[in-house]
């Protein structure tokens, strides 16, 4: 018997990078997974490659949209009892005083109201069944700061606040919920912090041997497979290449 059998999961940012590792991995262990992004092109083709997948399009920072989508894909009495809320996002490496409003707004609505809105509408029914699974895609930048990160590094300390107080929240009912904190991972991530600029983003990772999303994925698999009794609290996730936020060899 596969390990996630009879498992609902819905996984955030699931269009690319490390979601889509993770809904493969998850549905791989026989978990019906359901694929939370914005771009739903990407999210029908991954339908048809993940067995049992359902693409759910909506924006983490529209709670209305999330409940919507989200009921639409549940038979009455369905519970989605694993959720990774994995879907974030940077914009920009300058220095703070040099930072837009704009820019600010979206990765402060993206990575913590979005994580708020995904625990809004899965937290309440896994803590009425007594059983469940919450995995957080913190980072090591929510535990280091670095220069030019002060806004997304302070989104993932905030990630990893509420993960601390969600486990304190829900002690006792059977809800078990982990932070995956990984360093660099070879993803889109960069192109989207600098805006579609390929050449600044493939620089991030020249020389490099990052993270792959699967090895995040892989993590969260161990996370969520362990016995009942065990809560797998916290995972910092490095690439050999990484010693520190600021500190990575590059051959
Ligand atoms: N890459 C790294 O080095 C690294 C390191 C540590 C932590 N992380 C964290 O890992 C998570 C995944 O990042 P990634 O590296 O896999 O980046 P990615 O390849 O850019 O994927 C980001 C995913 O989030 C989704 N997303 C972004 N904004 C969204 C929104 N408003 N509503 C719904 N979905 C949204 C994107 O889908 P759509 O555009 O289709 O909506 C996409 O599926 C993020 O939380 C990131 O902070 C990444």
């Amino acid at each position: 018997m596969k390990r996630l059998e009879n498992r609902i999961a819905l996984v955030t940012g699931a269009s690319a990078g490390i979601g889509e590792a993770t809904a493969r991995a998850l549905a791989a262990e026989g978990a019906r997974v359901l694929l939370g992004a914005r771009r739903e092109e990407r999210l029908r083709t991954l339908e048809q490659e993940i067995p049992g997948s359902k693409g759910l399009v909506f924006d983490v920072r529209d709670p209305a949209g999330m409940a919507q989508a989200l009921a639409g894909a549940l038979a009455p009495g369905e519970t989605v009892d694993l959720v990774v809320l994995n879907a974030g996002m940077a914009r920009g490496a300058g220095p703070l005083q040099e930072g837009n409003p704009e820019d600010w707004s979206e990765v402060v609505d993206t990575n913590i109201k979005g994580v708020l809105h995904g625990l809004h509408v899965t937290l309440p029914a896994m803590l009425t069944q007594g059983s469940g699974d919450v995995v957080f895609l913190g980072s090591v930048a929510g535990r280091w700061v670095y220069p030019g990160g002060a806004v997304y590094c302070a989104t993932k300390a905030a990630v990893r606040a509420i993960y601390e107080g969600a486990r304190q929240d829900a002690l006792g009912s059977g809800v078990r919920f982990t932070t995956v904190d990984p360093g660099m991972v070879k993803t889109d991530f960069s192109a989207v912090r600098f805006r579609g600029d390929e050449e600044r983003a493939a620089a991030v990772y020249a020389g490099v041997d990052a993270l792959t999303p699967g090895d995040v994925a892989d993590a969260i698999l161990y996370a969520v497979t362990r016995p009942a009794h065990v809560n797998v609290g916290e995972i910092v996730l490095w690439a050999a290449a990484q010693a520190s936020v600021t500190a990575v060899t590059r051959r």
